[in-house]
């Protein structure tokens, strides 16, 4: 009999997930069914996002509130390894929302998108930059920001999976500030990434302060990983007919989100906003994963990871996400 390993939500958060929210437990893998297929998952990706369903009652229309002592809904990269679902075989490789474990079984009908079969880059790619979070830097530059050479960009959360791939976007002639939790980070996403430079939010000046120090032009495009308060002090510092990308809002991720109480100048400075789920344009995933793999073939992208291993690590990845510990895509290989 195969054992799968799983981690479950033991508790539930309160505020920013620590590694004792969730345990690892380990059963015995069921028969497969008729219909069904098994995935070998290699590596579990760490995304803010579903923590928005680990609060009592959050179910909504995207996922259930997840359950307490339940295998935990995420993103994860497996092999097919048997199938009983004629749409599936043995050796197919998936991108899929499934859960946190070494293995699933999946009737199908969960949001799965294919990949190639032979992988041309490290499979963890597959998860960052040529998985949601970089496809989300590529929606919501190419499709919402469309940054040009006369373009101020900020984005926040600039050193993570989103804002990592998003920085390196944006830079088609435009200047590009990042929003970062630390010195270190800006440090880093100016050297690695090459933003142009960084507004450390942990400061001494209020965060509209420190964002005008760094964009004195003011703000043309901005691309928003965090919203809440951040979102506020860019809506201050935001230029006429500016255009704001709206991806994420991490800092109300389970806790009472801030403001922001100045989107009555959205209308006075005639600003654009648009927000954006890259999983409803799946039908443009091969656009985008090819888009961006060529970035990685020609150099012009770097892919950088925080990569932890083993299930056992999972917990302590999630609780390094929210806590800024991560430079780049957070994963953790199986
Ligand atoms: N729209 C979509 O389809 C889509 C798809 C994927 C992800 N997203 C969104 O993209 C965003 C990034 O997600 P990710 O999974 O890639 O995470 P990530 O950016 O890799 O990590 C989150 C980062 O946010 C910063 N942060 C955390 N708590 C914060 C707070 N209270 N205030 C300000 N900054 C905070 C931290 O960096 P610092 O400490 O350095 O600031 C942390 O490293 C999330 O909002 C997520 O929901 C959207």
């Amino acid at each position: 009999m195969t054992q799968v390993k799983s981690v479950v939500l033991a508790r539930r958060p309160q505020g920013n997930p620590v590694a004792e929210d969730f345990q690892v437990n380990v059963s015995e893998l069921p028969p497969l069914r008729e219909g069904e297929l098994l995935c070998r998952n290699h590596f579990v990706s760490l995304d803010a996002g579903f923590r928005n369903w680990m609060n009592e009652g959050s179910g909504d229309a995207v996922l259930p509130a997840m359950e307490l002592g339940a295998p935990v809904i995420g993103l994860v990269l497996g092999e097919v390894i048997a199938s009983l679902n004629p749409l599936y075989a043995e050796g197919d490789m998936l991108m899929a929302r499934f859960a946190w474990q070494t293995h699933s079984i999946s009737d199908g009908n969960d949001f799965i998108a294919r990949l190639p079969t032979t992988l041309e880059f490290d499979p963890a790619a597959y998860m960052g930059v040529l998985g949601d979070t970089g496809m989300s830097a590529y929606f919501g530059m190419t499709d919402i920001l469309k940054p040009t050479a006369k373009d101020c960009v900020l984005i926040s959360g600039a050193g993570g999976a989103v804002g990592s791939i998003a920085g390196q976007l944006a830079k088609t002639g435009a200047r590009v500030v990042g929003l970062v939790g630390s010195e270190e980070k800006g440090q880093w996403i100016c050297d690695v990434l090459g933003y142009d430079a960084a507004v450390v939010r942990t400061g001494a000046d209020s965060l509209s302060e420190a964002i005008s120090k760094v964009c004195p032009e003011g703000v043309d495009a901005f691309f928003d990983n965090v919203g809440g308060a951040t979102l506020e002090a860019a809506i201050a510092n935001m230029n006429h007919r500016g255009r704001m990308a709206l991806c994420g809002a991490v800092s109300g991720y389970g806790v009472p989100a801030h403001g922001p109480n100045n989107l009555f100048e959205i209308v006075t400075k005639e600003i654009r906003a648009e927000g954006f789920m890259t999983h409803f344009r799946h039908d443009r995933y091969e656009e985008a994963r090819e888009a961006l793999s060529e970035g990685l073939r020609s150099g012009a992208l770097a892919s950088p990871e925080y990569r932890l291993k083993g299930i056992d690590q999972i917990g302590q990845a999630y609780a390094d996400l929210f806590a800024g510990r991560n430079f780049g895509k957070t994963v953790v290989e199986l």
